[in-house]
């Protein structure tokens, strides 16, 4: 038998190392550009009212940037550029209205029918066209931020040979979240959604980032409302077929209030301070802090430490604002004092007025001057917050 000579046998050793490795990356990045993407991004979320009221959750401002730019940026990162949103009309208008940056990704929407919500299970089947028969793909529940390594999940499921590999985080209470029993070899044995409080097989939730095989479109019926969580998991679990990776870096859903400030926090003391130890006469900022383009803050003005302060926003003079996050276009006057609070768009917060921990401003509200609003307090947009006689927010 004749050996016949190939290109790659006639270059000297050191040139078919070359082209050997060329051809394992090339392999490889083309493996990681066709995982596809599906982004669930249809709700409203009640527990963020009433800022959520004029925003779907996944375009609130993480450190001044919408969290599905920071999806965005994390799905490129990886290599993984051909995006699905599945979306309710309405969040398609405000994604479309708030251009978030797109990060060169091929996106497209898949959208439920007008005012018939598919659930999570049935928006993923109604994107079965787009996300083809051929391999696997990523599921990601919009609302949470998450720092997963896709590329160890998908390793992972791979070596599984299973039909759905769902990320796990631990916490302390599961009782919000979807809870999963694992077995040593990674098998989920149980998955209870939302247990009652004490009922939870362990502290293991559901991340909601989830790699999936093409043949999960089959448990799914088509056109009808499906939540995977409590309708698909726990089949999948009798046959054996759903697996856990255990993510133990950052996740948070930003779903409370609490939550939101808390991600904006620990983001702040990785990535914050951009005018922190800037010298500023008259002015005490104390780090970290995030100031987006055009703040402008008066003298004798204390801000931070962790304040998160949006595009044109304006604090006057002899005013404070810590552990706050306040959105763009607000106007803090002089001697307030907002403390432990989310504060819209376009808000104004009077003179001398005292927003306290765990209070909400909705967009365009205003809270006359010397008001003072008790702690946890929900103001809905627009509304003209005169004394302390006010309607008690849209909850
Ligand atoms: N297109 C579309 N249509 N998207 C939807 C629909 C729908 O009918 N229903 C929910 N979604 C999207 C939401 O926008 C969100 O991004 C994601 O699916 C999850 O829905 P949530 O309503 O936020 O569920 P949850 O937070 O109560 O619970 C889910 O997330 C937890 C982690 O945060 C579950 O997956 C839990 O098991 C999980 O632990
Ligand atoms: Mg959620």
């Amino acid at each position: 038998m004749h050996n016949v000579p190939t290109a790659q046998a006639q270059l000297p050793p050191r040139n078919r190392f070359i082209i050997n490795l060329s051809i394992i990356t090339l392999q490889l990045r083309l493996g990681e550009d066709h995982l596809k993407a599906l982004i669930l991004a249809g709700g409203f979320n009640t527990r963020l009212r009433p800022l959520s009221c004029t925003r779907p959750k996944i375009l609130f401002p993480v450190l001044n940037k919408p969290l599905l730019q920071w999806t965005y940026e994390r799905l490129a990162k990886n290599n993984i550029s051909d995006i699905v949103l599945a979306v309710f009309h309405q969040t398609e208008v405000y994604i479309k209205q708030h251009r978030v940056p797109r990060q060169n990704l091929h996106i497209t929407y898949s959208r439920d029918p007008l005012r018939k919500p598919l659930g999570t299970g049935g928006s993923i089947k109604k994107a079965e066209k787009s996300l083809g028969q051929d391999s696997p793909f990523l599921v990601l529940n919009g609302d949470v931020f998450a720092d997963v390594d896709y590329a160890q999940m998908l390793k992972q499921h791979e070596k599984n040979q299973c039909t759905a590999t769902i990320a796990l985080h631990e916490v302390e209470d599961p009782s919000r979240y979807g809870v999963a029993e694992l077995a040593k070899n990674n098998r989920i044995t149980r998955f209870i959604e939302k247990p009652p409080l004490g009922t939870a097989p362990s502290k293991l939730i559901n991340a909601g980032v989830y790699v999936l095989s093409p043949r999960i479109f089959k448990y799914i019926p088509e056109g009808q409302p499906v939540s995977i969580e409590r309708d698909i998991f726990p089949r999948l679990v009798e046959e054996r077929e759903l697996y856990g990776y255990v993510h133990d870096r950052l996740w948070i859903d930003i779903g409370k209030p609490e939550d939101y400030l808390q991600l904006n926090r620990i983001l702040l003391d990785d990535k914050g301070t951009q005018l922190g130890n800037k010298k500023r006469p008259y002015i005490q900022i104390r780090n970290p802090v995030a100031f987006a383009h055009g703040v402008s803050i008066g003298r004798r003005s204390t801000v931070g430490p962790y304040a998160v302060l949006g595009r044109g926003v304006t604090v006057g003079e002899n005013a404070d604002v810590e552990n706050s996050i306040v959105l763009a276009g607000t106007e803090i006057a002089d001697g307030a004092e907002v403390h432990g609070a989310v504060i819209g768009e376009d808000v104004y917060v009077g003179v001398n007025a005292h927003i306290r921990r765990d209070c909400i401003i909705g967009d365009h509200a205003r809270i006359r001057d010397n008001v003072s609003l008790p702690t946890g307090t929900s103001i809905c947009p627009a509304n003209d917050v005169v004394g302390d006689n006010y309607p008690e927010g849209c909850r």
